[in-house]
């Protein structure tokens, strides 16, 4: 509402300056720095440059014309101060009509904005017989959240699992299971077991380099469809894909597509082909790539020997996406270290001719770090997400333990507050930020965390408790004391609050939006007495912290946490 206020005054503004002085001047319309200015502010500096006419006139004229605005009766008062027009809301009539709208909405904070756009989402996209790192997590958790406020905002989402399931890595895993595998061992711990050929591979490779030729062949025999290779593969893929699905299933993530890089096999010839005939495909040393613009180094789309790279792969893979979806926009949410690839992907697909090139964004992210430090694989000893979130789990038992000790099903809240602190510890940040990944911070109840979210939606809900709330009983006067009207006005952005968290594919505008929206509501709370004995007054305090807990709820699943009734 009050973006509309702004927008409307906005428009009004620029419309008389353009049609009494026939100049277009551009009117900024926002919050003044401080709240006791009042609720909109409007700077003159910009009009009285351009009228050149002394600042108190400017300031008269503009103050007079902003009675005519066709908001006028939310007004309470209209004062300047040093260049600033400031207005005051009419708190009573602000109030109930951002009431009224969040009770003739269905789906408070859905939004139009996607109608009718399809957007790709490429998440999580973990490497076959690799363990699911702690950047694949952070790329599922975020793109998971972003295809919800999509979703949301009403686009259609296909969410894609790029499986890294191709490349010559395959030649050295199959290499060296054939050669020094234990099949019993890998049969009962696969991914641990692979992930050991994979390392005891590069350490024989040093001692004997002809191996690496080897493994070149197995892969070439493997991309042209040796049955033996073919069906070893097919089984890594499938045991570690198992092993990743317990990690979606803890997350409670889905996907539409599982096709990952194996997929496109079949459909990189084209993209070569398509190369030559447009002339952009230039032999270097036996390779061929792809000179690229802007200082970039070039693309290098096949090797010597034949084979393909991970970005030729791609390309087929935004082909396929671009004729299969006819998408609107592609994300890739990838780490930061992937920066360069994404750019070149880009430059490829610009010099090929296609427009849509901009619709293509790499949506990065920073490390995860522990005490400061890159928390990764160290040598032998492998960080198991599984493990992860099983320690996260027991923290929050731990602390369900100590504060309500008779809660029932303790262990399934348990699990759902771990995950979700975990979650929401990944998305409060920035996600080009790297985080601290400190599981007895982000699994405490109090502070900037997932707990302390559900616990106020838990909270709101135990003081609502069998009280039925009739919408239409209230007594607006009373949403105009400080502390309900600041609750009102957050209230009031959670729709601009998801679109431009969309714009900035950012959830942690929404993570940090949730918290600002539950301390407003521990301060209400403090302040007021909600269960009085006056049935309206009580009825009328209930339904506006029911509006807390319902935003507060979907928020949180909107970040893919999971809301509790209980705790
Ligand atoms: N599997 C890759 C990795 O773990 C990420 C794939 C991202 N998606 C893509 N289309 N390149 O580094």
């Amino acid at each position: 509402m009050i973006n509309i206020i702004k927008n409307t005054i906005k428009k009004e503004l620029e419309l008389f300056l353009f049609n009494t002085y026939n100049q277009e001047i551009e009117i900024t319309v926002e919050k003044p720095k401080n709240q006791k200015m009042g609720d909109i502010s409007i700077p003159v500096f910009s009009a009285v440059k351009v009228l050149r006419k002394p600042l108190p006139q400017v300031v008269e004229t503009i103050s007079e014309q902003i009675k005519n605005s066709e908001y006028y009766n939310y007004f309470d008062k209209i004062n300047s101060v040093s260049g600033f027009i400031n207005i005051t809301l009419n708190k009573g009539i602000f109030a109930k009509s951002i009431i009224k709208e969040v009770q003739q909405t269905k789906n408070f904070g859905e939004s139009n904005l996607g109608e009718g756009k399809t957007i790709v989402m490429d998440y999580s996209s973990p490497n076959i017989a690799k363990p699911f790192s702690v950047g694949h997590l952070r790329s599922t958790v975020i793109g998971h959240a972003i295809g919800n406020i999509l979703e949301k905002l009403n686009y259609e989402v296909v969410r894609v699992n790029h499986l890294g399931d191709f490349g010559t890595q395959f030649g050295k895993i199959i290499y060296a299971y054939l050669n020094h595998g234990d099949k019993d061992k890998v049969e009962e711990n696969p991914i641990e077991e692979l992930m050991k050929l994979y390392v005891d591979f590069h350490e024989r490779a040093k001692e004997d380099p002809s191996i690496e030729d080897e493994a070149r062949k197995i892969f070439k025999e493997l991309e042209q469809g040796n049955p033996k290779y073919v069906k070893l593969w097919e089984h890594f893929r499938e045991v570690s894909l198992e092993e990743y699905m317990k990690v979606y299933e803890i997350l409670d993530v889905k996907f539409n597509s599982y096709n990952g890089e194996a997929f496109y096999n079949d459909k990189m010839k084209a993209v070569v082909d398509e190369l030559i005939e447009k002339n952009l495909l230039v032999k270097d040393e036996g390779a061929m790539i792809v000179s690229l613009s802007d200082n970039l180094p070039p693309a290098l789309i096949q090797k010597s020997d034949g084979s393909t790279l991970y970005i030729t792969r791609d390309l087929a893979a935004l082909f396929y996406r671009k004729n299969t979806y006819d998408f609107d926009e592609v994300l890739y949410v990838v780490g930061n270290e992937q920066k360069l690839h994404f750019t070149q992907l880009r430059e490829v697909v610009k010099t090929m001719g296609y427009d849509y090139y901009e619709d293509i964004h790499h949506i990065n992210f920073g490390l995860v770090l522990q005490d400061g430090k890159k928390m990764a694989t160290r040598k032998g000893k492998i960080v198991r997400l599984m493990d992860v979130l099983q320690e996260a789990k027991k923290l929050s038992l731990n602390y369900i333990n100590e504060k309500n000790p008779t809660l029932e099903n303790k262990e399934e809240i348990a699990e759902k507050v771990g995950v979700s602190a975990i979650v929401f510890n990944d998305l409060k940040n920035y996600r080009a930020n790297d985080i601290e990944f400190n599981l007895s911070d982000m699994v405490n109840f109090v502070g900037q965390t997932g707990p302390y979210l559900q616990y106020t939606s838990v909270r709101i809900t135990s003081i609502i408790e069998e009280n039925v709330i009739d919408k239409e009983n209230l007594d607006y006067k009373l949403y105009t004391s400080d502390a309900s009207f600041e609750l009102i006005k957050t209230i009031d952005e959670y729709p601009e609050i998801l679109i431009k968290a969309k714009e900035e594919y950012s959830p942690s505008i929404l993570a940090k939006y949730l918290l600002t929206l539950a301390s407003y509501f521990n301060t209400y709370y403090a302040q007021e007495k909600v269960m009085v004995e006056d049935l309206i007054e009580r009825n009328t305090k209930l339904f506006l912290i029911s509006i807390v807990r319902d935003i507060l709820d979907d928020g949180m699943k909107l970040l893919g946490m999971q809301v509790i009734k209980k705790m």
